[in-house]
């Protein structure tokens, strides 16, 4: 008789070293579709499931965590951010959820630097008009940007991805760099210059950059909407790789429209996949879906910190990366 494995649900199709792996420990149930799910079909699995593996687009909620039964007890996000996750809900309904902290740092750091380097450089108004066959040769005044080496870089959170982003600031372009997050310590960071101030709005009035990296909570929501536009810098851009809904993106495109703000260069946003409909035809954003982590190295480290996770679980070990 051969001994009955745990049965996993993973919501998203992974690389495939990542599915073949999760198939050699456990009995895998993938899903037949590249979509996202539906809350039903989170339902089924999770009823049917010992474990869970969801990713950024799944919405996991109080009443589907009521709802699925008592059989699933752990969430092994594909992930860091678990903003899509009640936890709360699962912690009460005894349910370990963990995410994918580290693995993603360095990636997400330098998808940062090209969103950077892309607003201020106008790269992507440049290839757009190359493509367009709209691009008529080099003159002295063409796609004039601005630069970034040197400039004075704000960051909203200073975690691992926020303090990965000033290490490349500091050291790969000579940024002056300010660091401001939710703790509120003052001062400089032992072994950088990074420079902390106490309240946000100082960070707003000094910074060329603004580069937004907490995790998305109650208290960030629309941390960055309409009064701090206004305390930023008129040729100040903005940069989102964290969760859209920290940025207020009706009050962006107003800021933008009204010049209050230069520019902003976005991975995230407030509903992905939909995108504000005053960002798509603006020539000083630069909107990409949600690349932060997406490299082949990365996505696989994801996916085996998920399986570790899984491992730990299942043989009754601590779990290495839990949050609830
Ligand atoms: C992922 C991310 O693409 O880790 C995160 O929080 O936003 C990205 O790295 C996404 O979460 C995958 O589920």
């Amino acid at each position: 008789m051969t001994e009955k494995r745990p049965r996993v649900g993973v919501t998203r199709r992974l690389p495939a070293r990542v599915e073949a792996a999760l198939a050699e420990r456990f009995d895998v149930v993938l899903p037949d579709t590249q979509r996202a799910l539906d809350a039903n079909e989170l339902l089924a699995l999770m009823h049917d499931c010992d474990a869970l593996l969801p990713t950024v687009t799944d919405r996991i909620d109080a009443a589907l965590i009521g709802a699925a039964g008592a059989r699933c007890k752990l969430l092994a996000n594909f992930g860091v951010g678990v903003n899509h996750i009640d936890l709360d809900a699962a912690t009460r309904a005894g349910i370990a959820v963990t995410n994918t902290p580290d693995v993603l740092t360095d990636d997400t750091a330098d998808l940062t630097m090209a969103l950077m380097l892309a607003v201020m450089r106008r790269t992507g108004e440049g290839e757009r008009a190359v493509r367009a066959g709209a691009w008529e040769g080099w003159h002295p005044t063409q796609f004039l940007g601005r630069r970034l080496s040197g400039k004075t870089l704000g960051i909203v959170g200073l975690g691992r991805i926020g303090r990965a982003v000033a290490h490349r600031a500091e050291h790969g372009f000579g940024m002056k760099v300010l660091a401001w997050s939710r703790s509120r310590r003052r001062g400089s960071e032992a072994g950088t210059r990074i420079e902390r101030v106490s309240r946000l709005e100082q960070l707003l009035e000094a910074s060329d950059v603004v580069s937004v990296h907490c995790p998305l909570v109650p208290t960030t929501r629309h941390l960055i909407g309409a009064a701090q536009f206004r305390q930023m810098k008129r040729d100040a851009v903005l940069i989102n790789t964290s969760r859209g809904p920290v940025v207020d993106e009706a009050a962006l495109v107003e800021a933008l429209e009204t010049e209050m703000i230069a520019g902003a260069g976005l991975d995230v946003y407030e509903q992905e996949p939909r995108v504000h409909p005053g960002l798509p035809g603006r020539d000083d954003v630069v909107l990409l879906p949600h690349l932060g982590s997406a490299t082949v190295e990365t996505r696989e480290a994801m996916g085996f910190k998920a399986l570790d996770n899984l491992v730990a679980h299942f043989t009754g070990r601590e779990l290495p990366d839990r949050v609830n």
